[in-house]
């Protein structure tokens, strides 16, 4: 199902793109000169398409070697470490744009989007995609029979996948116009993980297996991967149930200015902190 949310007004502010499936540097439509910051950068692959539009981006990681990665695959950019929660600019951005990051950033969702406000100047562009509610809805179940069969406690997952609802007031109460939302499933092939739903919980719920004894483990993904199997598993490998919220909003005006003006950018010092996030695996179906 997809749900589409304000796409009437849906306009040159952020070029043109179909929301649902299109590049989401389509969806920010970077300017040659513009500053970006790609919050949860992880490895810097983002971080470069925007680039390539001719943006200066800056991109911020939490987590540490992630940084050390994009800036050896991308020599050209600038990425520093820094936790999305509390990282501060000296100067002001023309967007903040996240892919696939955001439901890493579980601390506190508000003070998120209030740091990405502060970082932009008034009328500048939050754009963003992140798991929404369902993400992942076999894959998380089937994880919590299997801890339950096993008798172990409920598995901790560290991921906050909100509603169109949720997360549309959480961003007007930020201080952001929105302009556009979509909440769309997106299966995807695991291609990076073709031992399936074992791999995914591997790869992503390391938190929830720290607590499983040892000897468990491997009968405990075998009876992850027997349970999500109906639902994910196909001739041609497995699917991952991805449901994907996209969205882009605009820093409301100081003081009654308009919505897509504002001061000309100044340069910005380094933010000081940042999330993190690898990812996801595979490619869109
Ligand atoms: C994702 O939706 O991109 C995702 C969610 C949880 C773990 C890994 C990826």
């Amino acid at each position: 199902m997809t749900v589409n949310w304000a796409v009437t007004t849906y306009d040159s502010a952020f070029g043109y793109v179909s929301a649902h499936g299109a590049p989401l540097v389509d969806l920010l439509d970077p300017q040659p000169g513009e500053r970006v910051i790609d919050l949860g950068c992880g490895t810097g692959t983002f971080s470069a398409e925007i680039a390539e539009r001719g943006a200066e981006v800056l991109g911020i990681d939490g987590n540490p070697d992630m940084v050390a990665q994009a800036t050896a695959l991308h020599p050209g950019l600038s990425f520093i470490v820094g936790d999305a929660h509390d990282f501060t600019t000296s100067e002001s951005f023309d967007a903040v744009a996240s892919n696939a990051a955001l439901h890493w950033m579980t601390r506190d969702p508000d003070q998120v989007i209030g740091q990405v406000h502060a970082a932009l100047r008034p009328g500048g562009r939050f754009v963003g995609e992140l798991g929404g509610a369902g993400n992942c809805a076999e894959l998380i179940a089937a994880m919590q029979t299997a801890w339950r069969v096993f008798g172990l406690g409920e598995p901790e997952l560290p991921w906050y996948f909100p509603s169109p609802a949720e997360y549309a007031t959480k961003l007007e109460e930020g201080g952001f116009t929105l302009r556009l939302l979509e909440h769309a499933d997106r299966p995807t092939r695991m291609t990076e993980g073709p031992g399936g739903a074992a791999d995914w919980v591997r790869a992503y719920a390391g938190r929830a297996l720290a607590d499983v004894p040892p000897e468990l483990v491997e009968p405990l993904l075998e009876r992850v991967n027997d349970l999500a199997a109906p639902a994910l598993r196909r001739e041609s490998g497995w699917v991952a149930d991805y449901v994907r919220l996209r969205f882009a909003a605009v820093r409301k005006p100081d003081g009654g200015a308009s919505l897509l003006t504002g001061p000309t950018p100044t340069p910005a010092s380094a933010p000081a902190s940042a999330p993190t996030g690898p990812p996801p695996p595979g490619a869109p179906l």
